[in-house]
């Protein structure tokens, strides 16, 4: 295929300022589906997503196009996701790119995930094209957004385009723009192979579909072909062109979007960021762009019945076949028995797994309090890396505990400037410095533990803005803190799983509140529980759940069967989540409740 006519693109946003609807339009503009074929927002296809409105695997789509002059081309849109926490999934879907639509909301302007999305793109020497969205929003302030982006960018405010994504207004120009200036793919097709995996699907039936931009040389059906990370080797089956359906080719020149079937059942061969090359005069170098994701968010997740535990193996190896992101590893805990130790790219991700563990594979999970990894430099010279809290050494072996710091940049309102660097300072942030996108707009930089956003810094920021300020952050480097581990004792045996490692200055503040609010969540029971926190063998806070029988039929009078019945069986249900520590039942709010405390 001729690369002149072929234009490699993306759109980046921050969440909900239209990305997802865009590239609808641009599905049916291009004809490439007619409304009628469209489901509202085709490109996310995962139930979930759509639920959240928020793109979480890369997808990418080709699109037939002619240009006002007549003249052909092929558009092949990658898919990229929004989040922070998809920051890895972004840049590999923009390394297969020549160019990026930037979206910004006319009426909410630049936000955080603007700022870092854009970032990645031009670190990837994309062309971007700047699109106001949203323009039919009477709230829509276009030319204001437009000077901001400008300012951001550089260029001249009248040159960005006013879109209408709902309408549809606008969305030919942005057809037209793509082909005037994202800059056509090029590559020699006879030289060695080399295809970025920008993504990888698994099919029961047909292995792993990978998802690749031919960079240089040219793969055809039937290659023997190489990963170039593992080594593995198979033959390239099936190729063809992402279309709405996958559609056989015979062949993928250089420039070109599409996908490889070969049988591969191991996953683990087929790894995002790698190269693909031929077995035979294969090419020498892998293209920049892999990398191992490390996970920075940890978090216990258990059974609720512990008979369920293959269950949530085979749940969790499922995931992962479409999420290399996601680590797990057994782990035992005296409180919740066997269970698993899920490494999680940030707290989106999490919430995102747990959820689908729940929904999709109906599993009864209760999880541990989110943690981050820490390095612990031990008095012998030796380190160790922490990714449970009740891992942590002796206190005695310990010489230093080093925890991973973020670069944090939120984007608000000036009226809540002080709000906000009260909350940043409160989590234990170091003030960077403040940039004016706008007279009343301003971009906040702070670097900050990334152990204190994990919790609920993001909710906060949004109530002490009303929802104004977004925030993004990016990891910088581990740095020493003084952090000690708070234990949680029920009935006098420490229950491992509510464990949490704290900055030493905020522990007794910390103990005396997570044993008040454990004292809420915690039913009463038959006897007395007694919930103490703890340093070491020091008791720093105190708190009892006071007996109580627990007949709850008690409260129905006379003999009203279906109401007795209405009662108990609420009572199985509020039951259900519960987890039984000893002889205390701990019901699974208690483990994040940490999350829910003021
Ligand atoms: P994520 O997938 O979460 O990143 O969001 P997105 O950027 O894909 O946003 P999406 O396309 O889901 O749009 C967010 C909301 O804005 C939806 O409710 C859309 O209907 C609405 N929306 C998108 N474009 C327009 C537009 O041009 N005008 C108006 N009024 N609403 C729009």
């Amino acid at each position: 295929m001729d690369q002149s006519r072929i234009r490699n693109f993306c759109i980046i946003a921050h969440i909900d300022h239209g990305k997802s609807t865009l590239a609808d339009r641009l599905l049916e503009a291009t004809g490439t589906l007619t409304s009628r074929e469209m489901q509202a927002q085709v490109l996310d296809s995962m139930d979930l997503e759509r639920e959240r409105g928020i793109t979480i695997k890369s997808h990418a789509i080709r699109m037939p196009y002619t240009a006002p002059d007549g003249e052909k081309y092929v558009l092949n849109l990658i898919d990229t996701p929004g989040h922070v926490d998809f920051t890895y999934e972004v840049s590999r879907a923009l390394n297969a790119c020549e160019g990026a639509i930037l979206v910004v909301d006319a009426a909410q302007g630049i936000e955080a995930q603007t700022i870092s999305n854009l970032y990645l793109a031009i670190g990837q020497d994309l062309e971007i094209i700047p699109v106001l969205n949203k323009v039919d929003l009477p709230s829509a302030q276009p030319e204001l957004v437009a000077q901001s982006i400008t300012d951001l960018i550089g260029g001249d405010p009248d040159d960005v385009l006013h879109v209408s994504a709902k309408t549809g207004v606008g969305v030919d120009k942005v057809l037209e723009r793509i082909v005037e200036r994202v800059p056509p793919p090029t590559g020699d097709p006879k030289a060695p192979l080399q295809a970025l995996i920008f993504d990888s699907t698994f099919d029961t039936y047909r292995g792993s579909v990978v998802y690749v931009r031919v960079k240089e040389g040219t793969l055809r059906k039937g290659d023997a072909i190489e990963f170039m990370a593992t080594h593995a080797r198979y033959n390239a089956e099936e190729i063809g062109h992402l279309k709405l359906k996958m559609a056989p080719v015979q062949e993928l020149g250089p420039g070109e979007v599409g996908y490889v079937i070969g049988s591969v059942k191991d996953v683990a061969d087929t790894r995002v960021g790698d190269t693909v090359t031929h077995q035979r005069r294969g090419a020498s170098e892998q293209l920049p762009g892999y990398r191992d994701v490390k996970p920075m968010v940890f978090s216990g997740i258990y059974p609720t019945d512990s008979n369920d535990f293959e269950d949530l193996r085979a749940a969790l190896e499922k995931l992962q076949l479409n999420d290399a992101a996601l680590t797990y590893e057994p782990e035992t805990s005296a409180a919740l028995g066997f269970g698993f130790r899920v490494g999680f790219l940030g707290m989106l991700h999490m919430e995102v797994v747990q959820e689908r563990l729940d929904r999709e594979f109906g599993l009864d999970i209760v999880t541990t309090m989110p943690n981050v990894r820490y390095t612990v430099e031990l008095t012998d010279d030796n380190h160790t890396e922490v990714e449970n809290p009740s891992d942590m050494p002796d206190p005695g072996s310990i010489k230093e505990i080093r925890e991973p710091y973020v670069k944090a940049e939120i984007i608000t309102p000036t009226e809540y400037v002080g709000a906000l660097m009260g909350l940043c300072q409160d989590r234990r942030g170091t003030y960077v410095t403040q940039e004016y996108l706008t007279t009343d707009r301003v971009n906040l930089k702070y670097e900050l533990p990334l152990a204190e956003i994990v919790f609920d810094f993001y909710d906060k920021l949004k109530s002490l803005s009303r929802g104004y300020a977004s925030f993004d952050y990016e990891f910088i480097e581990e740095r020493a803190s003084k952090l000690v581990k708070l234990d949680v004792m029920l009935n006098g045996d420490t229950v491992d799983a509510l464990s949490t490692i704290v900055h030493r200055e905020k522990a007794y503040d910390m103990g005396r509140k997570l044993s008040q609010k454990l004292r809420e969540l915690i039913p009463r029971q038959l006897f007395d529980v007694a919930i103490q926190a703890a340093l070491g063998n020091k008791v720093i806070a105190r708190e009892t759940v006071k007996a109580l029988r627990k007949d709850v039929t008690a409260k129905c009078y006379g003999g009203d069967i279906s109401r007795k019945r209405k009662l108990l069986e609420k009572q199985k249900e509020g039951k259900k989540r519960m987890k039984q520590v000893g002889a205390v039942e701990v019901p699974q709010e208690a483990f994040l409740a940490v999350l829910s405390m003021e």
